[in-house]
């Protein structure tokens, strides 16, 4: 199977989330974009259903688009219907998995220890785990963020994570698909704390929620913001193919 080979992870990095999001016609916007990036100069990631990632191996081979699944199983294998290994992603062209997302969090009750699993699950396939965390609405209007992102963090990061195997995804339940997103000073703050509690200053941390083309620039100007994790706008090439360009420019 090709793989697109897992390089250490660059500090600035765009990776686009499909989540359950895309049959085979949506191969031909990975194509466009890596036919637009062919050596991007910053990590550019996407991060398909599982059923797409080897034949988007396929269709990015050879450029610099690297490829990412959105979850995995704790376990190396075994009796676990429907679930996914590490080494599955990483034997169909994945060099980095998605964990503790908010949505499998909140869908499917993950919890940061199971995070934490998985974390490790990922590192023994040699894959980057993209931990992400974020408060909710509720958990900011009571003034609870930072204790709320602490927490995530000290649980879902599992001993060991260094900048080579794990990225930090800050992402804030009320701005995910929602069109807010928060104030400069909010990720700035943020960022900031997630920076002083990470266990390598070098780990790339990434703002997610409701970034496009329209607001990337600003996003990567903020002090502490390496890249973004992306929804909606990385299904479209040419959407997400600005968010990069935004990303060079930083
Ligand atoms: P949107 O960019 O669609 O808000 O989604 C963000 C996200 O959840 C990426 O993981």
């Amino acid at each position: 199977m090709p793989t697109n080979p897992a390089a250490s992870p660059p500090r600035k990095l765009a990776a686009g989330n499909w989540k359950m999001n895309g049959l085979s016609a949506q191969l031909a916007e990975a194509r466009a974009l890596a036919d637009a990036f062919p050596a991007p100069g910053v990590g550019v990631l996407l991060c398909p259903p599982a059923t797409l990632l080897a034949t988007m191996a396929q269709a990015t081979a050879g450029s610099a688009i690297g490829l990412g699944g959105q979850d995995c199983h704790e376990a190396e294998k075994g009796a676990h219907t429907g679930d996914i290994s590490a080494a599955m992603l990483a034997d169909a062209g994945a060099s980095h998995v998605i964990l503790g997302h908010s949505e499998r969090r909140a869908d499917h009750g993950e919890t940061s220890e199971q995070v934490a699993a998985k974390l490790r699950a990922a590192w023994g396939a040699e894959l980057v785990g993209i931990v992400c965390l974020g408060e909710t609405a509720e958990e900011r209007a009571a003034g609870r963020t930072l204790g709320v992102v602490g927490a995530q963090l000290a649980g879902s990061l599992a001993e060991g994570a260094t900048a080579a195997n794990t990225v930090i995804a800050y992402e804030p339940v009320w701005a995910i698909g929602s069109g807010q997103t928060p104030t400069a000073e909010q990720i700035a703050e943020v960022h900031g704390f997630l920076r002083a509690q990470s266990p390598d200053p070098a780990i790339s941390l990434l703002y997610g929620g409701s970034v496009n083309p329209g607001n990337a620039a600003a996003i990567f100007a903020i002090p502490g913001v390496d890249g973004a994790l992306v929804g909606g706008a990385s299904l479209k090439a040419v959407d997400f193919g600005a968010i990069v360009t935004a990303l060079q420019t930083a």
